[in-house]
């Protein structure tokens, strides 16, 4: 086994940039799914081809700041997603070191790069309680802070307008443990605007980029367990009152930051979106990870509960027609977020919970996802 994945960690180091020699045996990976052509993990055997023959979108949240200073992290970029998303780089904090200055240096590096590479792009997000530069809180108030919101949204839509895909112009507005009725999160929007700051943000996103599609992103709405159950319940809520208000909106974004010891998506979720493509709204799974902080075990039977928990939850997402793309929340674990505070893993390993380990090697979970891309019917 160690001769194995020594040789696999050369050839796939390798493989980034070109096809891989083939391997022998693929009982490294526990699944048992993986095809007799896994060696080409870049080319015909990317998640991205698989993707795209099928029509599908898959892809993953980018750090822009690596395309120039690490050529295997913008290869692996490339070559497995057909869209991209800023994991922080369109966000508040990034976009706006003042209140009257904007900085889309790492945004505009970012269109660049899906320009050049044929992808398209998320946008996320337009408001969110989070990455609220430190200047917000001395400067924004009641009196101003419609001008604000509708500013900041006129002036980032509108630089990007026709070249987005979609944009999370809302980011987790839902705290169903708020103590409010309308089960809103209490955010300083909220706080100086009212709810109204929602359609506010809509419809002004849609006037400044009437062709990207408007989503509500958030978490939390996944699993079967009772809070999940009643937040989604609370989603829907939020959802059909911008129907009746006439407020665009055209998808949701399950954002699936998914536990290997907590609750799973079942049901609930299926039912969830099968609802949203009744009211002709498209799904997005924004943000898949699987947080393995206290799952126990060797890293082996790890990486084989994680690569279970991927296939199960991204077949069951991709049977739903209306669920159209699927991006996991940075491809390589090197850079993964679930290594930060509070999230790491805490026996101290790193976290296994994307296509590539942290030395750009396929990891089961790639397979997985791979498995599960081709359960859609491929384009004809
Ligand atoms: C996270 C990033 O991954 C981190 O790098 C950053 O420090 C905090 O934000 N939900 C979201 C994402 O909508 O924007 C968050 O991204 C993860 C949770």
């Amino acid at each position: 086994m160690e001769n194995r994945r020594e040789f696999l960690k050369i050839a796939c180091v390798a493989a980034t940039a070109a096809v891989l020699p083939k391997v022998a045996s693929a009982s490294h990976f526990a699944q048992g799914s993986v095809p007799p052509d896994q060696d080409d993990i870049s080319t015909g055997g990317s998640l991205r081809a698989h993707a795209t023959a099928r029509n599908f979108l898959v892809g993953c949240a980018a750090i822009p700041q690596k395309f120039s200073t690490e050529p295997p992290y913008a290869g692996a970029v490339a070559d497995q997603a057909n869209i991209l998303v800023a994991e922080n780089a369109m966000k508040w904090a990034a976009l706006r070191p003042a209140p009257d200055r904007f900085d889309f240096h790492a945004a505009d590096e970012l269109l660049a790069f899906t320009q050049a590479h044929g992808q398209k792009l998320r946008g996320h997000n337009l408001c969110w309680h989070e990455s609220i530069p430190a200047w917000f809180a001395g400067t924004v108030n009641k009196d101003n802070a419609r001008q604000f919101l509708t500013q900041h949204i006129q002036t980032v839509a509108g630089r990007y307008a026709g070249k987005i895909h979609s944009w999370d112009v809302v980011n987790e507005a839902v705290d169903t443990k708020s103590g409010r009725p309308d089960g809103l999160r209490k955010t300083p929007w909220l706080e100086f605007l009212g709810p109204s700051y929602l359609d506010l943000a809509y419809h002004t996103a849609r006037q400044a980029d009437p062709t990207a599609l408007l989503t509500y992103n958030d978490y939390g709405i996944e699993t079967d367990s009772a809070d999940d159950a009643a937040k989604r319940e609370q989603v829907l809520r939020l959802i059909q009152g911008f129907k009746k208000r006439g407020v665009p909106i055209d998808a949701i974004g399950v954002q699936s930051h998914l536990s290997a010891t907590g609750p799973l998506p079942g049901r609930g979720l299926r039912d969830f979106v099968r609802e949203l493509r009744r009211m002709n709204l498209q799904v997005f799974v924004t943000e898949l990870d699987v947080n393995e902080q206290k799952l126990e075990g060797s890293e082996q039977e790890c990486d084989a509960i994680v690569a279970k928990i991927y296939k199960n939850y991204a077949s069951m997402m991709l049977a739903e027609p209306n669920v159209t793309a699927l991006l996991t929340w940075g491809i390589t674990d090197r850079y993964t977020w679930l290594n930060g505070p509070k999230l790491a893993r805490l026996d101290g390993r790193p976290q296994r919970c994307l296509p590539l380990d942290a030395n750009y090697r396929p990891t089961p979970v790639f397979f997985a996802l791979r498995d599960a891309i081709d359960t859609r019917r491929k384009a004809t």
